[in-house]
Protein backbone atom coordinates (compact mmCIF):
# COMPACT_ATOMS: atom_id res chain seq x y z
CA UNK A 1 0.00 0.00 0.00
CA UNK A 2 1.75 2.85 -1.05
CA UNK A 3 -0.73 5.65 0.03
CA UNK A 4 -0.73 7.88 -3.00
CA UNK A 5 -2.98 10.97 -1.53
CA UNK A 6 -3.10 14.45 -3.45
CA UNK A 7 -4.29 17.57 -1.79
CA UNK A 8 -6.83 18.94 -3.68
CA UNK A 9 -6.74 22.30 -2.14
CA UNK A 10 -3.50 22.79 -3.29
CA UNK A 11 -3.26 20.94 -6.38
CA UNK A 12 -3.03 22.75 -9.87
CA UNK A 13 -3.40 19.78 -12.31
CA UNK A 14 0.10 20.74 -13.57
CA UNK A 15 0.99 17.40 -14.59
CA UNK A 16 4.46 17.13 -13.79
CA UNK A 17 3.88 14.39 -11.04
CA UNK A 18 2.36 12.37 -14.09
CA UNK A 19 5.31 13.17 -16.59
CA UNK A 20 8.08 12.60 -13.90
CA UNK A 21 7.23 8.99 -12.80
CA UNK A 22 9.59 6.64 -14.29
CA UNK A 23 7.26 3.79 -13.58
CA UNK A 24 4.72 5.88 -15.35
CA UNK A 25 1.62 4.50 -13.15
CA UNK A 26 0.21 8.20 -12.07
CA UNK A 27 -2.77 9.10 -14.28
CA UNK A 28 -4.80 12.25 -14.71
CA UNK A 29 -7.70 12.43 -16.58
CA UNK A 30 -9.17 15.82 -17.93
CA UNK A 31 -10.61 17.46 -15.03
CA UNK A 32 -9.47 15.06 -12.06
CA UNK A 33 -6.50 15.15 -9.96
CA UNK A 34 -3.18 12.98 -10.44
CA UNK A 35 -4.17 8.94 -9.34
CA UNK A 36 -2.85 5.62 -9.59
CA UNK A 37 -3.85 3.82 -12.08
CA UNK A 38 -5.65 0.88 -11.41
CA UNK A 39 -3.60 -2.09 -10.23
CA UNK A 40 -0.27 -0.61 -11.04
CA UNK A 41 0.75 0.23 -7.67
CA UNK A 42 2.86 -2.56 -7.14
CA UNK A 43 5.04 -0.82 -9.89
CA UNK A 44 5.86 1.88 -7.97
CA UNK A 45 9.91 2.11 -7.37
CA UNK A 46 9.18 4.42 -4.23
CA UNK A 47 11.25 6.94 -5.00
CA UNK A 48 8.43 9.81 -4.10
CA UNK A 49 9.73 12.05 -7.12
CA UNK A 50 6.12 12.96 -6.99
CA UNK A 51 6.68 14.31 -3.45
CA UNK A 52 9.31 15.74 -4.54
CA UNK A 53 8.52 17.58 -8.05
CA UNK A 54 5.08 18.86 -6.87
CA UNK A 55 5.58 22.43 -6.77
CA UNK A 56 2.86 23.19 -4.65
CA UNK A 57 3.26 20.52 -1.91
CA UNK A 58 0.17 18.73 -2.89
CA UNK A 59 1.60 15.07 -2.89
CA UNK A 60 2.02 12.49 -0.14
CA UNK A 61 3.30 9.09 0.00
CA UNK A 62 4.29 6.64 1.83
CA UNK A 63 2.99 7.96 4.74
CA UNK A 64 4.89 11.06 4.16
CA UNK A 65 3.80 14.79 3.64
CA UNK A 66 5.70 17.07 1.61
CA UNK A 67 5.39 19.75 4.64
CA UNK A 68 8.09 17.21 6.48
CA UNK A 69 10.51 17.39 3.41
CA UNK A 70 13.35 19.98 3.59
CA UNK A 71 12.66 22.77 0.23
CA UNK A 72 15.68 23.10 -2.12
CA UNK A 73 14.92 26.46 -2.82
CA UNK A 74 17.89 28.12 -0.64
CA UNK A 75 18.65 25.22 1.31
CA UNK A 76 21.22 23.67 -1.58
CA UNK A 77 25.67 24.05 -0.66
CA UNK A 78 27.27 26.48 -3.40
CA UNK A 79 29.13 24.38 -6.60
CA UNK A 80 31.90 26.44 -5.00
CA UNK A 81 31.45 25.38 -1.49
CA UNK A 82 30.65 21.64 -2.60
CA UNK A 83 34.06 21.49 -4.58
CA UNK A 84 35.78 22.44 -1.67
CA UNK A 85 34.57 19.78 0.32
CA UNK A 86 35.50 17.20 -2.32
CA UNK A 87 38.79 18.50 -2.65
CA UNK A 88 39.07 18.71 0.96
CA UNK A 89 38.07 15.58 1.76
CA UNK A 90 41.59 13.63 3.28
CA UNK A 91 42.08 10.14 4.01
CA UNK A 92 42.30 10.61 7.97
CA UNK A 93 44.52 8.27 9.40
CA UNK A 94 45.22 9.93 12.73
CA UNK A 95 42.18 9.68 15.47
CA UNK A 96 41.41 11.34 18.48
CA UNK A 97 41.18 8.54 21.34
CA UNK A 98 37.01 9.42 21.77
CA UNK A 99 33.90 7.91 20.67
CA UNK A 100 31.63 10.00 18.43
CA UNK A 101 28.15 10.48 20.15
CA UNK A 102 25.80 6.98 19.47
CA UNK A 103 22.94 10.33 17.81
CA UNK A 104 25.84 11.45 15.76
CA UNK A 105 26.84 8.30 14.34
CA UNK A 106 22.98 7.63 13.80
CA UNK A 107 22.53 10.83 11.83
CA UNK A 108 25.71 10.28 9.63
CA UNK A 109 24.11 6.57 8.45
CA UNK A 110 20.88 8.09 8.12
CA UNK A 111 22.28 10.64 5.73
CA UNK A 112 24.49 7.74 3.81
CA UNK A 113 21.14 5.88 3.60
CA UNK A 114 19.99 8.51 0.75
CA UNK A 115 22.31 7.66 -1.71
CA UNK A 116 21.11 6.12 -4.84
CA UNK A 117 20.74 2.05 -5.21
CA UNK A 118 19.51 -0.02 -7.85
CA UNK A 119 15.73 -0.15 -8.78
CA UNK A 120 15.49 1.67 -5.20
CA UNK A 121 15.95 -1.40 -3.17
CA UNK A 122 17.83 0.68 -0.42
CA UNK A 123 19.13 -2.84 1.39
CA UNK A 124 22.21 -1.47 2.13
CA UNK A 125 23.42 -2.76 5.71
CA UNK A 126 25.32 -0.56 7.79
CA UNK A 127 27.51 -2.83 10.17
CA UNK A 128 29.03 -0.10 13.08
CA UNK A 129 31.43 -0.46 15.48
CA UNK A 130 30.02 1.87 17.91
CA UNK A 131 33.08 1.89 20.78
CA UNK A 132 36.36 2.40 20.33
CA UNK A 133 36.96 -0.94 22.62
CA UNK A 134 34.52 -3.06 20.59
CA UNK A 135 36.81 -1.55 17.62
CA UNK A 136 39.88 -2.80 19.35
CA UNK A 137 38.90 -5.77 20.56
CA UNK A 138 37.84 -6.55 16.83
CA UNK A 139 41.03 -4.94 15.26
CA UNK A 140 42.79 -6.94 17.83
CA UNK A 141 41.32 -10.36 16.28
CA UNK A 142 42.07 -9.38 12.82
CA UNK A 143 45.08 -8.37 13.47
CA UNK A 144 46.11 -11.96 15.08
CA UNK A 145 44.51 -13.45 12.56
CA UNK A 146 46.73 -11.58 9.79
CA UNK A 147 49.80 -12.78 11.81
CA UNK A 148 49.16 -16.22 11.64
CA UNK A 149 48.39 -16.74 8.04
CA UNK A 150 51.97 -14.43 7.86
CA UNK A 151 53.45 -17.09 9.97
CA UNK A 152 51.81 -19.77 7.23
CA UNK A 153 53.17 -18.46 4.32
CA UNK A 154 49.05 -17.66 3.61
CA UNK A 155 49.39 -14.04 2.39
CA UNK A 156 49.53 -14.11 -1.47
CA UNK A 157 52.88 -12.37 -3.09
CA UNK A 158 50.45 -9.89 -4.75
CA UNK A 159 49.49 -8.51 -1.14
CA UNK A 160 53.24 -7.87 -0.05
CA UNK A 161 52.06 -4.05 0.76
CA UNK A 162 49.57 -5.56 3.29
CA UNK A 163 51.90 -7.80 5.02
CA UNK A 164 54.42 -5.53 5.76
CA UNK A 165 51.81 -3.54 7.65
CA UNK A 166 51.20 -7.18 9.19
CA UNK A 167 54.94 -7.49 10.34
CA UNK A 168 54.90 -3.86 12.16
CA UNK A 169 51.95 -5.05 13.94
CA UNK A 170 53.55 -7.90 15.02
CA UNK A 171 57.08 -6.89 15.74
CA UNK A 172 56.28 -3.12 17.42
CA UNK A 173 52.28 -3.17 18.19
CA UNK A 174 52.03 -0.09 16.10
CA UNK A 175 48.64 -0.05 14.13
CA UNK A 176 48.96 0.93 10.32
CA UNK A 177 45.84 -0.77 9.90
CA UNK A 178 43.03 -0.04 12.05
CA UNK A 179 45.00 3.52 12.56
CA UNK A 180 43.52 3.10 16.03
CA UNK A 181 40.30 4.80 14.95
CA UNK A 182 37.78 4.56 17.42
CA UNK A 183 34.88 3.19 14.71
CA UNK A 184 34.37 1.02 11.73
CA UNK A 185 31.78 0.70 9.62
CA UNK A 186 31.35 -2.17 7.16
CA UNK A 187 28.52 -1.95 4.13
CA UNK A 188 26.92 -5.36 2.55
CA UNK A 189 23.78 -5.91 0.60
CA UNK A 190 22.14 -8.91 -0.61
CA UNK A 191 24.07 -10.75 -3.39
CA UNK A 192 20.57 -11.09 -5.25
CA UNK A 193 19.90 -7.41 -5.61
CA UNK A 194 20.82 -5.94 -9.71
CA UNK A 195 24.06 -4.10 -7.72
CA UNK A 196 24.35 -5.10 -4.99
CA UNK A 197 28.06 -3.66 -4.31
CA UNK A 198 27.41 -0.74 -6.29
CA UNK A 199 24.83 0.26 -3.51
CA UNK A 200 27.51 -0.16 -1.15
CA UNK A 201 29.99 1.88 -2.35
CA UNK A 202 28.02 4.84 -3.09
CA UNK A 203 26.52 4.64 0.28
CA UNK A 204 30.13 4.46 1.88
CA UNK A 205 30.79 7.45 -0.78
CA UNK A 206 28.19 9.36 0.79
CA UNK A 207 28.47 8.51 4.05
CA UNK A 208 32.73 9.80 3.58
CA UNK A 209 31.82 13.35 2.19
CA UNK A 210 29.48 14.19 4.50
CA UNK A 211 30.90 12.66 7.55
CA UNK A 212 33.99 14.99 6.27
CA UNK A 213 31.14 18.12 6.01
CA UNK A 214 30.54 17.32 10.02
CA UNK A 215 34.56 17.17 11.03
CA UNK A 216 34.49 13.68 11.25
CA UNK A 217 37.77 11.57 9.37
CA UNK A 218 37.27 8.69 7.43
CA UNK A 219 39.23 6.21 5.81
CA UNK A 220 38.34 3.70 3.44
CA UNK A 221 40.38 0.33 4.34
CA UNK A 222 41.54 -2.34 1.41
CA UNK A 223 43.31 -4.05 4.13
CA UNK A 224 40.34 -4.59 6.63
CA UNK A 225 37.79 -5.50 3.38
CA UNK A 226 40.69 -7.82 2.50
CA UNK A 227 40.63 -9.42 5.42
CA UNK A 228 37.41 -9.62 6.66
CA UNK A 229 36.34 -10.56 2.89
CA UNK A 230 38.74 -12.74 1.57
CA UNK A 231 41.24 -13.89 4.33
CA UNK A 232 39.61 -14.49 8.26
CA UNK A 233 36.08 -16.15 7.59
CA UNK A 234 35.14 -16.10 10.83
CA UNK A 235 34.99 -12.21 10.90
CA UNK A 236 32.26 -11.89 9.04
CA UNK A 237 30.55 -13.71 11.38
CA UNK A 238 31.67 -11.89 13.67
CA UNK A 239 30.19 -8.86 12.34
CA UNK A 240 26.80 -10.67 11.67
CA UNK A 241 27.01 -9.96 8.38
CA UNK A 242 24.39 -12.22 6.76
CA UNK A 243 25.45 -15.66 4.64
CA UNK A 244 23.88 -14.15 1.58
CA UNK A 245 25.54 -10.74 1.95
CA UNK A 246 27.69 -9.15 -0.74
CA UNK A 247 30.52 -8.01 1.04
CA UNK A 248 30.53 -3.66 -0.26
CA UNK A 249 33.76 -2.45 1.93
CA UNK A 250 35.00 -1.27 5.06
CA UNK A 251 35.90 2.33 6.57
CA UNK A 252 37.54 3.91 9.65
CA UNK A 253 35.86 6.76 11.06
CA UNK A 254 36.39 8.97 13.77
CA UNK A 255 37.08 12.32 15.38
CA UNK A 256 40.19 13.78 13.51
CA UNK A 257 43.83 14.48 15.67
CA UNK A 258 44.72 16.13 12.61
CA UNK A 259 43.75 19.28 10.66
CA UNK A 260 44.28 20.23 7.00
CA UNK A 261 45.09 23.23 6.05
CA UNK A 262 44.22 23.27 2.36
CA UNK A 263 42.63 21.16 -0.61
CA UNK A 264 44.81 18.93 -2.67
CA UNK A 265 45.89 19.70 -6.18
CA UNK A 266 45.68 17.20 -9.02
CA UNK A 267 46.64 17.24 -12.66
CA UNK A 268 44.08 17.14 -14.86
CA UNK A 269 41.82 13.86 -15.19
CA UNK A 270 41.95 11.62 -18.31
CA UNK A 271 38.80 12.61 -20.66
CA UNK A 272 38.03 10.63 -23.92
CA UNK A 273 35.84 12.65 -25.92
CA UNK A 274 34.29 10.03 -28.39
CA UNK A 275 34.81 11.65 -32.09
C1 LIG B 1 39.04 1.63 -2.21
C2 LIG B 1 40.08 2.29 -1.33
C3 LIG B 1 40.82 1.53 -0.43
C4 LIG B 1 41.76 2.15 0.40
N1 LIG B 1 42.44 1.41 1.32
C5 LIG B 1 43.31 2.01 2.17
C6 LIG B 1 43.95 1.27 3.19
O1 LIG B 1 43.76 0.06 3.35
N2 LIG B 1 44.80 1.93 4.03
C7 LIG B 1 45.04 3.26 3.90
O2 LIG B 1 45.81 3.82 4.68
N3 LIG B 1 44.43 3.99 2.93
C8 LIG B 1 43.56 3.41 2.07
N4 LIG B 1 42.91 4.14 1.11
C9 LIG B 1 43.16 5.58 1.00
C10 LIG B 1 44.02 5.95 -0.22
O3 LIG B 1 45.33 5.55 -0.02
C11 LIG B 1 43.89 7.47 -0.40
O4 LIG B 1 42.61 7.74 -0.91
C12 LIG B 1 44.92 8.06 -1.33
O5 LIG B 1 46.21 7.92 -0.79
C13 LIG B 1 44.69 9.57 -1.59
O6 LIG B 1 44.59 10.30 -0.38
P1 LIG B 1 43.27 11.13 -0.05
O7 LIG B 1 42.15 10.16 0.12
O8 LIG B 1 43.58 11.86 1.21
O9 LIG B 1 43.03 12.04 -1.21
C14 LIG B 1 41.99 3.55 0.29
C15 LIG B 1 41.22 4.29 -0.62
C16 LIG B 1 40.28 3.69 -1.40
C17 LIG B 1 39.43 4.55 -2.32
Amino acid sequence: MIDFKVDSARCTRCGQCVADCPSRIIVMATGEYPSIAPGRESVCLRCEHCLAICPTGAISILGFSPDDSTPLDGNLPAPGQLETLIAGRRSVRRYRPENLPPELIGKLVSVASFAPTGVNARKVRFTVLDDREKTARFRDEVMDGLVRLLAEGAIPESKAYYARFVKVWEKHKVDLVFRDAPHLLVVTAPESLSSPREDCLIALTTFELYAQACGIGTLWNGIVSWAIDRMLPGMRQRLGIPDDHAFGYAMLFGRPAVRYARTVQHHPPEIYRVP
